[in-house]
Order: structure tokens, then sequence, then C-alpha cells
């Protein structure tokens, strides 16, 4: 994939210090809903070929996610080449929040992989476009807290739709990761009175379950996790759960988790549907963290975030009744509602004020 062949992004936008080791890709999808909101993922690619590919996928997606979580925002995202262990530092960090600012707000910044709050902060005394900030500096603070509320809701959805109740109540919900995102989704089953299996690879992510929910039943794996007797399927680890290997083998009727790019590859919505397995789009139901760092922008309040994400329940639902009527994917109807938003929403700004 490349700007110019991919043809879809606005504006790549590549920023070199030499002196701090700053190599950054600023990637702008497209701003028709509002400035572009994207985390940076500070990360030791392969090569340079493969940071671009990255950053062109991670704004197209941020573009659809922010949309059909209705912010006014546009995509982007960013990455910034190198390992962060070695070259993180202060003069990096500020060279890259004056390149952000260099963009005049056409880009906000927040975290992603190998970045967090207090880089935030330090972004921030160069530019005034980031959020996912400290909150000692009025910022949103951890946003796994949203990011589970919201998967809670698409996953309640889905059940309305595929049982008749949004209620979790006696359902077996099977979560692969008890990471930061995961954590706060069994809270959220077991209170509802749902019956949670979970795995995780990390031992720490086990005693903690072990200690806090001992009525939460351990699998040694997520294949374990797929094959046994779940209803719900909730991928809170990594991307690519779902593939030729998994889904073949996978007994939950509803899959609704936080991972990112949950469908390893095109062609797997069509087989979850061939085996009758309600797919709850990942990136509708996991964008309760993108609003939560958004509210940020307006100064931060969480109900009225929380609020927000809680609208993540109706566009599920919305999603789900839309693909049974078209005969479509739910991922495919997601696409659908979230470049129809942009075209429509995008549209009112050639009416000149
Ligand atoms: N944190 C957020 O606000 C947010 C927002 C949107 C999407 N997401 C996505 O949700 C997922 C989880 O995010 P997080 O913030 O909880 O990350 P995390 O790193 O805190 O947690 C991930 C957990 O998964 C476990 N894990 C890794 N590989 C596994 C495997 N093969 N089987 C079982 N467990 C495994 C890890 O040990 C860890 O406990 C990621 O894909 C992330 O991109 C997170």
């Amino acid at each position: 994939m490349g700007v110019f062949t991919d043809g879809s992004h606005e504006q790549v936008v590549f920023c070199q210090d030499r002196a701090s080791g700053l190599k950054a890709i600023i990637g702008i999808y497209s701003t028709a809903l509002g400035p572009a909101l994207g985390g940076t993922r500070f990360y030791p690619y392969a090569s340079e070929d493969e940071a671009l590919h990255d950053v062109l996928d991670l704004s197209r997606g941020m573009a659809y996610k922010n949309a059909l979580a209705g912010l006014d925002l546009g995509g982007g995202k960013a990455v910034i080449w190198g390992d962060p262990d070695q070259i993180k530092s202060e003069q990096l960090l500020r060279a890259y929040g004056r390149f952000v600012q260099s963009l005049g707000g056409r880009y906000y910044t927040a975290c992603d992989v190998g970045t967090y709050v207090q880089d935030m902060d330090i972004v921030a005394r160069e530019t005034q476009f980031v959020t996912g900030r400290s909150v000692e500096y009025g910022g949103a603070g951890d946003s796994s807290i949203l990011t589970a509320w919201g998967v809670f809701q698409g996953m309640r959805a889905a059940s309305e739709h595929r049982w008749g109740t949004p209620s979790l109540k006696g359902k077996r919900v099977g979560v692969a990761g008890l990471g930061k995102v995961g954590k706060y989704l069994v809270a959220h089953l077991v209170e509802d009175g749902a019956e949670v299996v979970a795995t995780d690879v990390h031992p720490k992510a086990l005693e903690w379950a072990k200690a806090t929910y001992p009525q939460v039943s351990l699998v040694a794996d997520a294949t374990a996790l797929i094959t046994s007797d779940i209803d719900v399927y909730a991928p809170c680890a990594l991307g690519g759960a779902l593939n030729d290997d998994t889904v073949p083998a996978l007994r939950a009727q509803i899959v609704a988790g936080a991972a990112n790019n949950q469908l390893a590859h095109t062609g797997i919505e069509k087989l979850l549907v061939d085996r009758g397995i309600l797919y709850a789009p990942d990136y509708l139901v996991n964008s309760g963290g993108v609003i939560q760092v958004a509210d940020e922008i307006d100064g931060f309040n969480f109900e009225r975030a929380k609020l927000r994400a809680t609208k993540i329940y109706d566009t599920t639902k919305r999603i789900l009744e839309l693909a049974d009527t078209e005969g479509i994917s739910p991922a495919s109807a997601a696409d659908r509602l979230a470049e129809q938003r942009m075209a429509e929403v995008g549209r009112l700004r050639t009416i000149r004020i």
C-alpha cells in the first residue's frame, strides 16, 4: 500500500529530527467530520515501509471508529519509528509535539501502544493538539474504563438482538485477556449475573482473577476458551482472534470484545455469518476509549463521556438490524454507516457561513 496508490488519505507527513532520533509519520485519513484524532504508536518497525503501512491502516480505522462513535472528529494516527525503551526522551517527544503543532489542529494526538499519559503531558508542552493526558493535567486518565463499558453495551445489544434480552444473566461469557479492559469487563459481566470463563497468558492476571472473582472459571488458553461451552466470546487481548482456525471451532453465538482488528483477514466476517455467529464489530464496541479521550478536548467530564459511550448499545442494535435487512455482514453494515456519516455530515461544510 502506498500513499498515492491507496489514494484515500488526505495527508501524510514525514517528520524527522536527527538530534533526538525522531522519525515519525503522521497519517490523516479524513478531516470530513473535524480534526483527525488518533493515538501515537511508538514501535520498532522492521522498515520504513512497515511503519508507513501501519499508519495508513490505523488512520483509516480511526476515521471509521470516530465516525460511528458520533464524534465530530476525523481519523488520523501517528507512528514513531524506533524502540521506545532505547530512544524515548524528553527532546524526542517535544520535537514530535512541535510537528503536531505545525499541523495547526488538523491532527490531535493521544496514547497508543508504546506511549503513555505521561508522554502526552510532555508532548503537550509543545502543542495544544493533544489529548489522553494525565488526570493531574485535566486529562481523561485510563481510557480502558469506558472501553470496557462500551464493549459491555455492545454485548448487551447483541444479546438483545439474538436472544431478545439485553441481560447476560445466566449466559456463559468467555473473556480472552484480563488486561486493563478485560478486568473492567469481567466486573460488569459478574454484576449483570453472567457466568464468566476467562484466560490470560500472564500469571499475574490469573492471580488477580482468582483473588477478586473466585467464581470466574479459568481455562488454559484461548483455544480452550473458544472450544468450551460459551454463549459469548469476548476477545480482549491481541488482534486476529477471529481467523480460519478459530471461527470453525468457536462454540459461542455472539462475539463482542475489545481487541482491535479481530478479523484476521477479509472474508472472515462472511465465515462468521455462515456459521450463524453474531459479530459485534470491534471498532464500534471498543470506541468507548476514544470517546473518553475525545471528551477531554472540551474539558473532561466523565458522566458526559459515559453517556456517549452508553450509546454504543443503540448503534450496535442499529447495525445488527441493518445487516439483517440488507443481508450483509455486521462488519459491512458498520462500514456503511460510518461512510454515510462521513459523507452526510462532512458535506455540511460545503455550506459557506
Ligand atoms: N485500553 C483501551 O482503552 C483500548 C481501547 C480500544 C481497544 N483496545 C484493545 O483492546 C485490547 C486489550 O487492551 P488492554 O488495554 O486491556 O491491553 P492490556 O495489554 O492491558 O491487556 C491485554 C491482556 O491480554 C493478555 N494476553 C496477551 N496475549 C494473550 C493470549 N494469546 N491469550 C490470552 N491472553 C492474552 C495479556 O497478558 C494482557 O493481560 C487490545 O487489543 C487493545 O488494542 C484497548
